[in-house]
């Protein structure tokens, strides 16, 4: 996220961050600068209009799936990895909080199987709970504050099936985050909160971005246990 972005979209994004929350509202920007962009990708930070990277090297690797395997892509931008996952054979729910960036991907891929949807992580439909065989969780978790980590995981983890499979992309931090601007990278403290909500990571990739500050970032494949 925010990677080689001009300083004018930085600015912008810190300016619409802060004021949300301010107001207490800490996904209350995205529709605001979804909007703005009237259309034009380069206008939000993290669109990059193909699946991404990390994502779809470790989809190379995991096999077609049969009929009826259910998967879930939160915060879902502008629909890329909700595609490359439906290539896989899922059938796929994606949703967004922002309803310009939902019907921006109703745009892009009209033909779509996809069902994309305006939802919220944080009150996510009740007839959710453990619903899905895979879901992704991309860089969203790590654009909103520490202060609803918590909160924020323990809706996710509600989405995925007994022995499904979670995958999780975000930056990793190894001290307190600093700057008052997203992105804010997780430790592994707050990611230590999915094992104990019953899954068992079975596979991290590390790797680091050539920012100037040397980012680390994670892959994270999660295994659902119990129920
Ligand atoms: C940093 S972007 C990442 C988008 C995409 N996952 C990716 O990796 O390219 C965060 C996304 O989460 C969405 N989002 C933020 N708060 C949300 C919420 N409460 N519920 C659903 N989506 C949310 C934003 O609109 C935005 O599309």
């Amino acid at each position: 996220m925010f990677e080689q972005q001009p300083d004018t979209i930085r600015e912008k994004v810190r300016q619409l961050a802060a004021a949300a929350l301010e107001n207490s509202q800490p996904s209350g920007w995205f529709e605001i600068l979804y909007q703005e962009a009237k259309g034009d990708p380069t206008q939000v930070p993290w669109v990059k209009l193909t699946p991404h990277p990390y994502f779809q090297d470790w989809l190379k690797s995991y096999p077609p799936q049969p009929e009826g395997k259910l998967g879930l892509i939160l915060g879902c931008g502008l629909g890329d990895d909700a595609e490359a996952l439906a290539a896989k054979g899922f059938q796929v729910t994606a949703f967004d909080i922002s309803p310009t960036a939902i019907a921006w991907c109703r745009e892009r891929f009209p033909e779509s199987g996809v069902n994309y949807l305006v939802a919220d992580l944080f009150n996510l439909p009740r007839e959710w709970e453990q619903k899905f065989d895979f879901v992704l969780e991309c860089r969203n978790i790590q654009s909103l504050p520490l202060s609803v980590r918590s909160q924020i995981i323990t809706e996710i983890a509600k989405a995925v099936a007994p022995e499904g499979t979670l995958l999780v992309i975000t930056r990793l931090r190894d001290r307190e985050p600093e700057g008052d601007s997203p992105p804010w990278a997780l430790s592994n403290i707050e990611l230590a909160q999915f094992q104990e909500l019953g899954f068992q990571e079975i596979g991290r990739d590390v790797f680091y971005n050539n920012e100037p500050n040397s980012v680390k970032e994670v892959r994270i494949e999660y295994l659902r246990i119990g129920t």
